[in-house]
């Protein structure tokens, strides 16, 4: 009975020092990561090392989260779901292919500012087959050719797909798709037209 007790001391102190050896390391590597960040580096890179709750939560459960934790993270990204003045979630198909397969836009600091006009785009072919007729498209999320086929336009189709690409992490938490509406990369209108290119029956997506 004793040894099995210490046994089992044993284990709990191997997983307690376990943890802390976790924790220790991840602060760790948070400090090697915020020391490449030199003094040179243009002070609007190094914002980008300040994490959100959101992020900081995923990054402490390594993108998967428990439970408790995930519902906390759906929280906060639903609290941060914006719709157009007009409110039409679904817009122009057209513009929402043109900004689909934009990657550009976005570059800051001293190195290589964005050119006056540059559009910032949403880049969803990097990850995803979006309209069969292009060749170039990334396997990091699930295809979505056929989408607004197997969808529909319902409402709540619409609306779904909608806070999908504003905020993925309302309905994914820890996804690794960008937030496009709410760190402000794509604006609600933007958003609407994106909503098109995967819905309407007319876009490409769908025929
Ligand atoms: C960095 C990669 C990445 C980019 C860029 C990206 N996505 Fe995603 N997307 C994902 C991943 C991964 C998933 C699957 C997990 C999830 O649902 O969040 C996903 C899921 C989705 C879904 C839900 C699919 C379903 O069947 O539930 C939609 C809709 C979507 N993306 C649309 C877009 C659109 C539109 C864009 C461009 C504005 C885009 N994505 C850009 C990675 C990306």
């Amino acid at each position: 009975m004793i040894g099995r007790r210490s046994w089992l001391a044993g284990m709990l102190g191997t997983i307690a020092l376990t943890v802390t050896a976790a924790e220790d390391l991840h602060d760790r590597a948070e400090a090697v990561v915020r020391r490449s960040f030199s003094t040179a580096t243009p002070e609007e890179w190094r914002t980008r090392l300040a994490q959100d709750e959101v992020q900081a939560l995923c990054s402490r459960h390594r993108d998967a989260p428990p439970a408790e934790v995930a519902a906390r993270v759906v929280e906060l990204s639903r609290a941060t779901l914006r719709y157009p003045d007009n409110g039409r979630l679904m817009g122009n198909w057209r513009e929402g292919e043109k900004l689909a397969s934009i990657g550009t836009g976005g570059h800051i600091g001293r190195i290589q500012p964005d050119r006056p006009g540059t559009r910032k785009g949403g880049n969803c072919y990097a990850c995803h087959v979006l309209a069969p007729k292009e060749m170039a498209a990334g396997n990091l999320g699930p295809s979505l050719a056929g989408y607004g086929k197997i969808h529909g336009t319902s409402e709540d189709a619409v609306r779904f797909t909608y806070q999908k690409i504003f905020n993925a992490q309302a309905w994914f938490p820890c996804t690794h798709m960008p937030r496009f509406g709410a760190n402000g990369w794509l604006t609600p209108d933007e958003i609407a037209d994106a909503v098109a290119f995967l819905l309407d029956p007319e876009s490409p997506v769908n025929r």
